[in-house]
This record gives structure tokens, sequence and C-alpha cells, in this order.
């Protein structure tokens, strides 16, 4: 109706001259395209008439005539004239109602439209109802009054037929691409998924998503590495970690004994030994440290490994103490006559399996005559000749370990010193007892 409003607008005074010239005139017939409703444009059905009625748009069309124009309703349409124009026909007059035009027969409906049960002209579904001619890979679309035939999305053209587009020969996808019926879907190498708009590849953290590593998980770029801390050993799956026998590496790790622990290991000492800069065994003196229980009366020895309580007092008759470690045999007395004027008590303690020869001892001798001659030799306590004597002048001699000795073992080794002086016919001896501990270890 509009249409037919705006239209008459650009031709109002023609429109009016024909109005004065026709008088009453039946409305013309439209050139607008067929509405298919009952009445035409201008028209209502009137149920009670069972006629086509008016449609007065001066009334219904909210300011239907802008301005210093007034609206005049008009069978099938309305008009806007100035307001002085006069209106020679009443075209509201009492007279009798134009002819309506009739309502479209059924048979008359255009292709793609059927009558209904109240015989409206109604689109037709080509679609459903079979009456298209689509490929069987074409989608059907039903139109108001007809029908297209499309491809479906992913789909292309190619002749009379749609075909698959390969999406894949774009190169859409960062890694992998795979073609699918209609579409394409993107994939991405292990270690990588789908970035948000499903095309790029981003690395995966396996380490924050439960990588299977027992130990420490490294993230890197498609992939992750699993790391074992110090003292472990990644094991050949690539995932566990095994405690590393640091023991079994060296048997240079610890001087004595070496004990494997999770993820570390540990030195251990002999008893009487404490450990020294993480891997080696110093003897304990416990004589110093005062962890030996010697009485009063006795003298305690330390030697490697351990610690001997001896009687001060070591004399025998006819020997008599003079000194801690010095006995005496006084020559008033006829039972020293043959005896070693004096014995000296000492101690020393050597390691098992030194490298031989090795000098162990030196004596010295602690007053010197002159014209007189000092002569040493191992008097007792040497029956495997384990030791030699190597004299050094005429008042030091050295104690020398002929033979690799292992502990533990205790050696007591009579020391003479002859002194002679050949103008004097003077000839004195004296013993230095020496034991000798030789410790259970080379260390
Ligand atoms: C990516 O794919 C998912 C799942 O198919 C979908 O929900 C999402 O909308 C897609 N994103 C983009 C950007 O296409
Ligand atoms: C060592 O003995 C020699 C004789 O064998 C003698 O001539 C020399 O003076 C002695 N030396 C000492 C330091 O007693």
């Amino acid at each position: 109706m509009l249409p037919f409003a705006s239209c008459l607008r650009g031709s109002l005074l023609l429109w009016a001259l024909l109005l004065l010239l026709l008088g009453a005139a039946s409305p013309q017939e439209s050139e607008e395209p067929d509405s298919y409703t009952e009445c035409t444009d201008g028209y209502e059905w009137d149920p009670d008439s069972q006629h086509c009625r008016d449609v007065n748009e001066c009334l219904t069309i909210p300011e239907a005539c802008k301005g210093e124009m007034k609206c005049i309703n008009h069978y099938g349409g309305y008009l806007c004239l100035p307001r002085s124009a006069a209106v020679i026909n009443d075209l509201h007059g009492e007279g009798p109602p134009p002819p309506v035009p009739p309502a479209e027969h059924p048979s008359s409906c255009p292709p793609g439209y059927e009558p209904d049960e109240q015989e409206s002209c109604v689109d037709v579904d080509e679609c459903t109802q079979a009456l298209h001619d689509c490929r069987p890979s074409q989608d059907c679309h039903n139109l108001p009054g007809s029908y297209q035939c499309t491809c479906p999305d992913g789909y292309r053209k190619i002749g009379p037929e749609c075909v698959d587009i390969d999406e894949c020969r774009y190169r859409y996808c960062q890694h992998r691409c795979v073609n699918l019926p209609g579409s394409f879907r993107c994939q991405c190498e292990p270690g990588f998924q789908l970035g948000p708009n499903n095309r790029s590849c981003v690395d995966v953290n396996e380490c924050e998503m439960g990588a299977p590593c027992e130990q420490r998980c490294f993230n890197s770029y498609g992939t992750f590495l699993c790391r074992c801390h110090q003292g472990y050993e990644l094991h050949r799956d690539g995932f566990s970690c095994s405690d590393t026998d640091e023991c079994s590496y060296s048997s240079y790790l610890c001087q004595y004994r070496c004990v494997n622990e999770p993820g570390r290991f540990s030195c251990h000492c002999p008893q009487g030994y404490q450990l020294m800069a993480t891997r080696l065994c110093q003897d304990i003196d416990e004589c110093e440290s005062g962890g030996h229980q010697c009485s009063e009366a006795q003298t305690c020895v330390n030697f490697h490994g351990g610690y001997r309580c001896v009687d001060t007092n070591r004399c025998v008759e006819p020997y008599i103490q003079v000194s801690d470690n010095r006995c005496l045999c006084p020559a008033s007395n006829p039972l020293c006559r043959e005896q070693p004027s004096s014995i000296v008590y000492r101690y020393m303690s050597i390691t098992s399996e030194r490298s031989v020869p090795a000098d162990v001892f030196q004596i010295q001798a602690t007053s010197v005559y002159p014209g007189a001659y000092n002569a040493f030799q191992i008097r007792a306590g040497n029956s495997q000749g384990d030791f030699y004597i190597r004299q050094i002048n005429n008042v030091s001699a050295m104690l020398v370990l002929a033979r690799p000795v292992t502990g533990p073992r205790e050696y007591v080794l009579d020391l003479e010193m002859v002194t002679m002086n050949s103008l004097m016919s003077y000839r004195a001896s004296s013993v230095l007892r020496l034991t000798v501990f030789v410790g259970a270890y080379t260390f």
C-alpha cells in the first residue's frame, strides 16, 4: 500500500486532474505483482458483507499526508492535496460502492504456489516434495515460489556435481592436515597441541601434565626430559631414577670402607680410627684424648688402632728403676756383671705393609766417651729377621724394617749398644727394649 501511496504523491496533480475528468472512476489496475491476498491493495476483506472494503488510509496511516497537505481517502488508495484545492467529486459520497476487484481464482496461482483450503496461494516446498532436480551431492533450499540447489559447506560445484574441497592443499595447518568430507582438521606432532585457532601447534608442557619423570622434569620444545637428583642415575627407560652405587665406581673413594646410601655414599673407619676429610681414617690417640682406661700406675701407649696400658715400673730384679722408662743394673750387684747395664723402654707403632726396606727407628748414644767405639745390634726379638740394624756412625744407628709385615702384630726388640774402648779395655752394654706395634691397616 505504501509504495502505491508514495507513487501517488509524486504525481498528485495528474491524479487530481484524472479524478476530475473521470468522476467516481474505478481504481486502476495495480501494476504491482499479485500479492495473493483476498483483496487488492487498498481494500480489506469484510467478512460481514463478504466483500472487499475500501480502507480509509487517512485514518489508519499516521501522518498519511505531511505539512499543509490534506488527506483525501479514495477507493483503493488516498490522495494528498493542498488545503486550498477544491474537490468537486465527493469521494466519501453515499453513492454505490465501486466494483470490488474479485479475489484471485485458485487456479491462477503463479508457478511455485498452490492454493490452500482458504483458496490462498501458498508457497510449494519443492525440496520436501521431491519436485526439484538437485543432485544427491547438492542441498535443496526452498525459496518463495521456487528453490535453489547449492553445495554444502566445504564442497564446490564442478560441473553438475558438488565435490569436496581439499583444504589441505592450501596449507592451513602448521603441522599436519587431515582432509575430511566437507571440512578438514589440523593435527600436531607429538608433544604439541592445537592452538586456539585450531591450526597452529603449541608446545605441550608435559611436566605440568603429569610427565612420568620420577624425580626431575624439564620441558623442552616438543618434548621433555627426565633427570635425576645428584647421586641417582636415569634408568634406561628414561623416566625412573635408581641410586648410583658410588662405591662401585672406585676403591679410592674411601680409605677404609665405602657404604652406599640412597643418593650418596659415606666412608667408614675401623674401630680406633676417626674419619678425616670425609674419606681418610686417622688413628685416634686414646692416650691424648683421654679415652683410655689406664691406671695411675700405668703408662698409656698409643698405637695404630688402639692403645696399651703398661706398668710404669717394668724393672725386674736385679734391675732397679731409675726413671719412668729406665731400669739400671747396679755394678755393685754381682748379678749384673753379665747383664746390660741399663734397659730403656720405648714404644713405637708402624702400619701394615710398608714398603721395605724402611727406616723405622734411630738409636742414639746418649753419652759419648772420647776414644770409645759404639756398636749396635739386635740382641733379641728378631728371630725371623724382619729387622736389621744399619750403623750410621759411632754414636747412632738405624733400625730398618727388612720385610713387609702385616698386623696386628707386636715385636719386642732388644737393641743393644756396646761401647768399647780398647785402650782402656773397657766394655759396656746397654739395651733399648723397643716394642714395635704393627697396626692392622695400611693407615
Ligand atoms: C576449535 O575447535 C574447537 C573444537 O572443535 C571449537 O570448539 C572451536 O570453536 C574452534 N576454534 C576456532 C578458533 O575455530
Ligand atoms: C769413632 O771411632 C773411631 C775409631 O773407630 C775414632 O777414631 C773416632 O774418634 C770415633 N768418633 C767419635 C765421635 O767418637
